[in-house]
């Protein structure tokens, strides 16, 4: 069996391909192939499976260039917007994904990046380093707390409800929520309580973090209208996908004081930044880096090994997504 893996990735699930005897060939230079090079690579192939990243874009004539023999795509990501699924089912191919072993860490980048904003710890941070702290003052670099106040979640899936857990049993807060369906359980484990209408999450929640994944119905759900309704003093933070919200409309809002802070892992046109962005310092950026931790990102490379390695031993992948 052959595989072909994008680009190079933590070590172990190479490992697990290595030891069932495939043969693993890794994109030999550290960078994203560019469509041409990725479909030539796979055409000239003949590869039985392929690990591919949130970077690469696997539309219909990338798969076709896989060919009929490949078995499965197995994507190093929980997310899967850069995959045409129709495409996939419709030529028999498998498609997977990695939840699961990325919540805990996605789960405390959006939290770090909430205390962040509130805390105003990267501009704290900027302020001392340039040798601008000339003694305590009382008035220095004001923020805001995060107990007891209510956090918004939108999209209750593993990764929001486990920052729900941090919010309520590490800080005292409300959660509110909106997904598309309701789950009682988690209401009664955490007090929490569903809107129906995610622009009540909007008006309500003095943090709003975003954990739904990129859909048609779900690109611009933070927009202008949005942000209007936010309170003045409300954070967003944003680990999921950038296309969900607006980024043009959010650095206007940042800029014109409509809402207090923002906190982004993910953008728009990745890796480009909207405009003026850069410029803010009511927000705080990180470079799609909430799943990157050493122990995520190799427990990432077992389950896409092990994904691969059921679809090629024909059994059902743990992950596949349908
Ligand atoms: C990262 O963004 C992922 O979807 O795993
Ligand atoms: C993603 O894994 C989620 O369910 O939030």
């Amino acid at each position: 069996m052959k595989i072909f893996i994008t680009r190079a990735i933590p070590s172990r699930g190479l490992e697990l391909l290595q030891q069932k005897g495939y043969k693993v060939t890794v994109n030999p230079d550290d960078r994203v192939l560019t469509k041409d090079e990725l479909t030539t690579a796979l055409d000239a192939g003949g590869y039985d499976a392929v690990l591919c990243l949130l970077t690469d874009k696997i539309d219909a004539g990338v798969l076709d260039a896989a060919g009929k023999q490949c078995k499965i795509f197995a994507n190093y990501a929980v997310g899967f917007d850069n995959i045409d699924m129709k495409a996939a089912a419709e030529r028999g191919i498998l498609i997977s994904n990695t939840p699961g072993v990325l919540t805990d860490s996605v789960a405390e980048h959006a939290f770090a990046l909430m205390l962040a904003a509130a805390h105003r710890i990267p501009e704290s941070d900027r302020f001392t380093r340039a040798g601008k702290y000339h003694g305590w003052e009382p008035m220095l670099l004001l923020g805001t707390d995060m107990v007891k106040k209510t956090l918004g979640i939108v999209g209750l899936g593993r990764i929001g409800s486990r920052v729900a857990h941090h919010a309520v049993r590490g800080f005292d807060m409300s959660v509110i929520y909106y997904d598309v369906k309701r789950n009682e359980d988690f209401e009664k484990e955490f007090n929490a309580s569903f809107h129906e209408n995610v622009d009540d999450v909007f008006r309500e929640a003095d943090f709003i973090s975003i954990h739904v994944p990129l859909l048609e119905t779900t690109r611009h759900l933070v927009n202008a209208e949005q942000l209007a309704m936010m309170k003045k003093t409300a954070i967003l933070v944003n680990t999921s996908r950038g296309p969900i919200v607006d980024e043009a409309a959010l650095v206007e809002a940042l800029k014109n004081k409509t809402i207090r802070g923002a906190a982004l892992d993910v953008f728009e046109r990745e890796p480009a930044l909207a405009p003026g962005l850069a410029d803010l310092d009511n927000v705080i950026l990180t470079p799609h880096t909430a799943s990157a931790t050493e122990e995520t990102r190799q427990a990432m490379s077992v389950l896409a090994a092990e994904n691969i390695i059921a679809a090629l031993e024909g059994r059902e992948p743990p992950n596949v997504i349908r």
